[in-house]
């Protein structure tokens, strides 16, 4: 089932999800929603939140574009990106490299917005399946970003947080319609 993309401004996309302790069938039903809901939404990444359910459950699927990673290891083996996509996982722990990237992102939960967002660009990214299995996910490119991006939301991070300064203030007012529209029509 497709469900409604809750939008900047609903207080649930600043709280921080609580960890998945058992994956019962009502969280694979969202899993399977949220695949749904991203797909219809031409996303590659979305976070529990942003369904309105605060939990630290997110799926992302760069399947699109295979060539948008320089390497793939999972658990140290090199992996291809069939191999792991679409990806649905739960409790992430996510270490950044020193090295950082730049690239354009937008946000299911930012409708039209788009901004240059600088990150680590590789990622050790422990994420655990709903099988309980734990990927160990070495990566760059588009997928070390995807993951880091919905990783923030989980804990309640937006990609606004790490825009530039001046990238922010040139958006404040877009922001505070968003927030008007949204703090108020929904939870
Ligand atoms: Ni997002």
């Amino acid at each position: 089932m497709v469900r409604e993309i809750i939008m900047f401004g609903d207080p649930v996309l600043r709280k921080k999800g609580a960890a998945v302790e058992e994956v019962t069938p009502e969280i694979r039903q969202l899993a399977e929603d949220m695949l749904e809901t991203m797909r219809e939404a031409q996303g590659v990444g979305l976070a529990a939140p942003q369904v309105g359910e605060s939990l630290q459950l997110a799926v992302v699927d760069v399947s699109h574009d295979p060539e948008c990673v320089s390497f793939l290891r999972v658990n140290g083996e090199d992996a291809s990106m069939d191999d792991i996509m679409p990806l649905v996982f739960i409790n992430p722990v996510v270490e950044g490299s020193d090295e950082k990237d730049t690239d354009v992102e937008g946000c299911l939960s930012f409708p039209d917005l788009r901004a240059d967002i600088t990150r680590p660009a590789e990622v050790n990214a422990k994420l655990t399946t709903l099988d309980g299995e734990v990927l160990e996910i070495e990566t760059d490119g588009l997928l070390a970003r995807a993951i880091q991006h919905e990783v923030d939301h989980l804990f309640g991070v937006l990609f606004i947080d790490r825009m530039s300064t001046a990238r922010k203030l040139a958006i404040k007012k877009t922001l505070k319609e968003l927030q008007r529209t949204y703090s108020q029509s929904q939870s």
